[in-house]
């Protein structure tokens, strides 16, 4: 005999918040909606276009809210994860990254049957794959030569490489060249405003001088695309870039919300964790229901948050697989801990992992569910 029995959901909408299972992804929708309007504000106002990166939610809604306000498309990372927004009606996807093997370029072209698709490229063996691939299908895609503009991840090293590859590009006709890449990540994280403005400063000007030697020569690049939440006040300003990709600024993570903001586009936490707290039996701590399989922690503990600002009181000392241990922030004060199946939000500390952990984003406004996202590119990494 079988048995048959669905797992309830965790959320409905209009259900009250507190309601919610946990531990939940929640996300508030006005404060999401706010830092969509923001950048597309900032964008419009530098002239320059938006493509959001879609790594750090991977939920369709969240690039078809982004797309209504005026975005022109999306980055994703990886080829399988650009599936369920295509899925979605989006039609125009740059894969910001370079792909390995003839599975993901077979189905890159198979995509570009759907959306306009591009790739990055930073080698001339890349680049006959795609042809290949691309022959095969009897579609075409756009590709950008990735430029290492200091990070020291993808990307060649100057404009005599890049050159090459656009010789390259050119003997294929089902290849266009459509621009550069030009991303610096590490300068994201980089807590000071004024050290970000001065590595922002360093990687236009790298990308500046490639795009004059590739003008020397004739070549033409329409697209300059990079910048990430952390550099897009600078990258919108550098009169290098045409379009910017940033992600995680719709949630603001720990991580971000730790930067030094002193320009005047700031974003708000949007995206926390609702927990509960389920053991309360040391008295000197609290346990709560979150830990690793709810949270990334590679870049740090999540802030507790409490009346609209991270708690003065409690901490978010250590996770285990399945538990979170919070603790008073001066030890004697016991009486700051919340009761046994008190609820807690937490912001985390880096959203693009800790969102793969889940299926969908619970929305709330003023204390009630207004939907559920589904994470449809979950786990496709590849
Ligand atoms: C190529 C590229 N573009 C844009 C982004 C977006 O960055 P963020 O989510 O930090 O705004 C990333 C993030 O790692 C990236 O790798």
């Amino acid at each position: 005999m079988s048995i048959t029995f669905d797992l309830p959901p965790a959320a409905r909408p209009g259900l009250p918040a507190d309601a919610i299972d946990t531990p939940s992804l929640v996300v508030d929708l006005d404060a999401f909606a706010r830092n969509v309007d923001r950048m597309q504000a900032a964008a419009d106002a530098a002239g320059v276009k938006l493509r959001p990166h879609a790594k750090a939610h991977k939920c369709p809604d969240v690039s078809l809210a982004q797309i209504a306000r005026g975005a022109v498309g999306i980055c994703c990372q990886k080829v399988s994860e650009a599936v369920p927004f295509v899925r979605a009606g989006i039609r125009d996807i740059h894969i910001s990254n370079e792909i390995a093997g003839p599975a993901k370029a077979a189905l890159l072209a198979e995509l570009a049957r759907h959306a306009r698709m591009s790739v990055c490229v930073d080698d001339v063996a890349q680049i006959d794959a795609l042809a290949a691939a691309l022959s095969a299908a009897g579609t075409t895609l756009d590709v950008f030569v990735e430029i290492d503009v200091g990070q020291g991840r993808c990307g060649v090293p100057d404009a005599a490489a890049a050159l090459k590859l656009v010789d390259a590009i050119a003997k294929h006709p089902g290849l266009t060249l459509r621009g550069l890449q030009a991303y610096h990540g590490s300068i994201q994280h980089l807590r000071g405003w004024a050290e970000r403005r001065d590595g922002a400063a360093r990687a236009a000007d790298r990308t500046g001088n490639v795009i004059a030697r590739l003008e020397a020569a004739g070549v033409r690049c329409d697209v300059v695309t990079g910048g990430g939440s952390g550099s897009v006040e600078f990258d919108l300003t550098s009169g290098v870039y045409t379009e910017i990709q940033p992600g995680s600024y719709v949630f603001m993570d720990a991580d971000y919300g730790s930067n030094a903001y002193t320009g005047s586009l700031r974003f708000e936490h949007s995206l926390f964790i609702a927990t509960a707290v389920m053991s309360v039996a040391a008295g000197d701590r609290v346990i709560v229901d979150a830990g690793l399989k709810s949270m990334a922690v590679d870049s740090g503990l999540p802030w507790i948050w409490a009346d609209g600002a991270p708690s003065a009181a409690l901490d978010y000392v250590s996770a285990n697989d399945e538990h979170g241990i919070v603790k008073p922030r001066q030890a004697d004060a016991r009486q700051a801990l919340p009761p046994l199946g008190s609820r807690m939000m937490l912001v985390p500390g880096h959203c693009d992992p800790t969102l793969n952990l889940y299926d969908e984003i619970v929305g709330i406004r003023k204390g009630v569910v207004g939907s559920v996202w589904p994470i449809s590119a979950r786990g496709l990494s590849r």
